[in-house]
């Protein structure tokens, strides 16, 4: 298995090489190689991601990746969305569970409103929201199958806001006839109100199915559930590549201090294991969990500990076997 590395900006650096331990440990032999890409190679190189780093990507069984800082310049161009695009990876899919929950946010990752179409005026700036029935199509199958393979036995939900947006008819209709087809029990529901009841009754929800810019809020939104941004990983899935990140960005606030919360790179570290066919997601919860319930936590889940030794800690269980 060749698996590439990418830290890329912020604390990316810092919760990235923690997560690699973890990858290590259940898959020592592997092939590791880092790319560096992001903002912080734009600075130096006057480009943040170039043919050369997509190739190699390319080349790997998955992809384990940070978070880079997208500079609100209109000049420059989302390193992350050029990664999903050419890596063809159009579903995002980001678990939130906890006591009583377990939700799995799938995100269409390769239309919506961040298709990249714009026009930047002075007065005016557009940009357009693009839903094909091909992607809506293929973000319901991958839906429909999690709610099918994991034997959730729930509901698939799928978010919309058809009342106002007349591209969200298509996106609906179209998850409907999926559902209808593949015999997944199904609703709709408006994405504000959805929000709202999600993080009031998390329980209500299994499969979440909606387009890109809602699946981006909605999921970050549901981290309140688990203690923040800092606990959420995800996985950017496609025909050919895959790739795993934490929900979080570089958060430039706290870059530097070493005292991110390493929980969501790890979990993702453990999405690349399972897609990858080695079992362990289990066992690094356990670990997660016993590690927290010793009081050991990072400032963000209310405690003092700082980045590496949160992870030692939990190196030291995921070792001794539990
Ligand atoms: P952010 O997720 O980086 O940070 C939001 C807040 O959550 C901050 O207060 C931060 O300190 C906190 N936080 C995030 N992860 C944490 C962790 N592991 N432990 C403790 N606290 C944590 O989002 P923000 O500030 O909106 O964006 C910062 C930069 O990251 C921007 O340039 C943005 O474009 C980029 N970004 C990149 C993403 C990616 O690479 N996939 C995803 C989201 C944002
Ligand atoms: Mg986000």
């Amino acid at each position: 298995m060749k698996i590439a590395v990418v830290r890329g900006d912020g604390i990316g650096k810092e919760v990235i090489p923690q997560a690699v331990r973890v990858l290590q440990h259940y898959a020592p032999d592997a092939e590791y190689f880092e790319a560096d890409i992001g903002y912080g190679k734009w600075e130096r190189c006057g480009v943040g991601c170039d043919d050369d780093d997509i190739e190699s990507l390319k080349g790997a069984d998955s992809i384990l990746f940070g978070a880079v800082t997208t500079p609100p310049d209109p000049g420059y161009k989302s390193v992350m969305l050029r990664v999903r695009k050419d890596l063809g990876l159009y579903a995002n899919l980001r678990p939130v569970y906890g006591e009583g929950f377990n939700i799995m946010v799938v995100r269409e990752n390769s239309e919506g409103l961040y298709s990249g179409i714009e026009e930047i005026g002075e007065e005016r700036s557009t940009t357009l929201r693009v839903v094909t029935k091909k992607a809506s199509e293929r973000i319901a199958r991958c839906a429909c199958g999690i709610l099918l393979k994991d034997f959730r036995n729930g509901t698939l939900t799928i978010g919309n806001k058809a009342n106002v947006m007349k591209s969200d008819v298509l996106f609906r209709d179209t998850c409907i006839s999926v559902a209808q087809e593949m015999g997944v029990p199904y609703r709709t529901a408006y994405i504000d109100a959805l929000t709202f009841d999600a993080i009031q009754n998390p329980q209500r929800y299994d499969v979440i199915v909606t387009t890109n810019l809602f699946g981006d809020i909605l999921s970050d939104a549901l981290g309140h559930l688990v203690g923040g941004l800092g606990m959420l990983p995800s996985a950017n899935i496609g025909d050919r590549h895959a790739l795993f990140e934490p929900v979080h960005g570089s958060a430039p606030d706290i870059a530097g201090k070493g005292i991110a919360n390493p929980i969501a790179a790890v979990r993702s570290a453990g999405m690349l294991l399972e897609h990858n066919g080695i079992r362990c997601q289990e066992e690094i919860e356990e670990a997660i969990a016993a590690v927290i319930s010793s009081g050991m936590k990072t400032r963000d889940l209310g405690g003092t500990a700082d980045t590496v030794s949160f992870a030692n800690a939990l190196m030291d269980r995921l070792s001794s076997g539990g």
